[in-house]
């Protein structure tokens, strides 16, 4: 849904108030006009057509590796906490920031553990709790974020990682001190301090975990991770920690966004929204379009490796590059009545879960937990409606995701 009038070229501002509520809406211009485009004020290129997106993606000249360079330039002085130099070597293990040949390795290895079959065990544990968490909401208004699509992902991750159940509580609060440093970038000092504290304990708390499934193996993700080979090969201790961490954030709040925004779009699309609650919904056909329609994975980032010319653009080594994928998915180039939401929309390539070799690895199980989540949330209340006033989009980037979303039930 439009809500705002396209911006154009020269008064792009990528976290003005609309371009966060309304991205689609706001740089459809941009992509019209000028789809490779230098911003002055970010000082990074956005590239928002569909098809430059998917050929930046596959093009190793845009660099995944940004994590390294940001280390030795901004941390490497003797000033630098220890800590949160930590919290960023643990960060430059994670294979979304890897370059060939180490980050195939590293994913090869982590997909030993992180199977179909793996995923598939979990549905009936997802179904279970899904109908928990919606029992458990209390009559009138409701936040959804909050009760039902923030706590699935983040007890399933933690169930499958194997956290014991008695060091949740703890184990989400460290994960919810690192977050902005995942969700927000990399930019901002003056939150170093508690994502530090909060890297240092899930740190701390991961070697335990190795240590116990070390001695007591178990059906679990750390044990297969822990035993996955490949001839001699195995992972490090570090890259254990990166994988693991990795997962968590990566699992986290982009599922919980998912379903979120799935059941935004349905409320605004009450014909789609009946067709879902009476079963008329191919649900491989509807996540895709979910994903496509407006996503969790707003934009992406990389960093040029060397000086070349892309679409007739000079762009210069270690110039950033915002690849907006949310915009690239309703290109009307790529896709019929792309600012609909048609949940029987043939299967087209969208690129919500990226595109190319660092293509989402938890994709399936995103999918697993928003295609029990939405449909059991539109069915479980007939009338089920939007709270009156605006809706909060977060202020970031890379995360399209609102703060809340207040339902009424009733
Ligand atoms: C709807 C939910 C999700 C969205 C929108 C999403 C989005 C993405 C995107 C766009 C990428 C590519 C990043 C890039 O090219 O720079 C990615 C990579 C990745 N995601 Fe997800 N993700 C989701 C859920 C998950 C889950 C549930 C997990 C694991 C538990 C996960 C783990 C990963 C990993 C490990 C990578 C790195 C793959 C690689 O570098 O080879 N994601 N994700």
């Amino acid at each position: 849904m439009t809500v705002n009038a396209p911006a154009a070229p020269e008064s792009i501002d990528l976290m003005s108030l609309e371009a966060v509520s309304d991205p689609q809406g706001y740089f459809a211009q941009l992509r019209a006009t000028q789809p490779v485009y230098w911003d002055p004020q970010y000082r990074s290129w956005l590239i928002t057509s569909h098809r430059h997106v998917a050929e930046a993606l596959r093009d190793p000249r845009f660099s995944c590796d940004r994590i390294e360079p940001y280390i030795r330039k901004k941390l490497s002085g003797p000033d630098t906490d220890p800590l949160v130099r930590q919290a960023f070597d643990v960060l430059s293990g994670w294979m979304v920031f890897k370059e060939e040949p180490d980050h195939s390795r590293l994913r090869r290895l982590c997909m030993q553990a992180f199977t179909p079959q793996s995923i598939a065990k979990l549905r009936a544990r997802a179904e279970i709790l899904t109908a928990e968490l919606l029992d458990a909401v209390a009559p009138g208004e409701f936040d959804l974020i909050a009760s039902v699509a923030a706590p699935l992902p983040s007890i399933i991750i933690a169930e499958m990682m194997g956290v014991p159940v008695e060091d949740r509580l703890r184990f989400e609060q460290w994960t919810a001190k690192v977050s902005p440093l995942v969700s927000t970038g990399l930019d901002d000092p003056t939150r170093y301090g508690s994502v530090a504290e909060g890297m240092d304990a899930l740190v701390t708390y991961f070697r335990q975990l190795f240590q116990r499934y070390t001695e007591q193996p178990a059906d679990n993700l750390i044990t297969a991770l822990l035993r996955a080979r490949e001839q001699n090969d195995a992972l490090s201790e570090a890259e254990l920690m990166a994988t693991c961490t990795l997962m968590l954030f990566g699992g986290h709040e982009t599922t919980a966004n998912f379903i979120a925004n799935g059941v935004l779009a349905l409320l605004r699309h009450p014909g789609q929204l009946a067709a879902m609650r009476e079963d008329r919904v191919d649900m491989k056909l509807a996540l895709e379009e979910f994903m496509r329609y407006d996503g969790p994975g707003k934009t992406v980032v990389r960093v040029a490796s060397e000086d070349f010319e892309f679409e007739g653009q000079q762009i210069q080594k270690g110039q950033r590059v915002f690849l907006m994928l949310s915009v690239a998915n309703r290109d009307p180039l790529a896709y019929e009545d792309a600012e609909l939401l048609k949940l029987d929309r043939p299967p087209g390539r969208h690129l919500g879960f990226g595109f190319g070799m660092h293509f989402c690895l938890g994709a399936p199980l995103a999918r697993l937990e928003a295609g029990i989540a939405i449909p059991a949330i539109v069915k479980r209340w007939p009338g089920l409606t939007l709270a009156p006033g605006p809706l909060q989009w977060l202020p970031f980037l890379g995360t399209r995701g609102m703060r809340e979303l207040r339902l009424r039930r009733a």
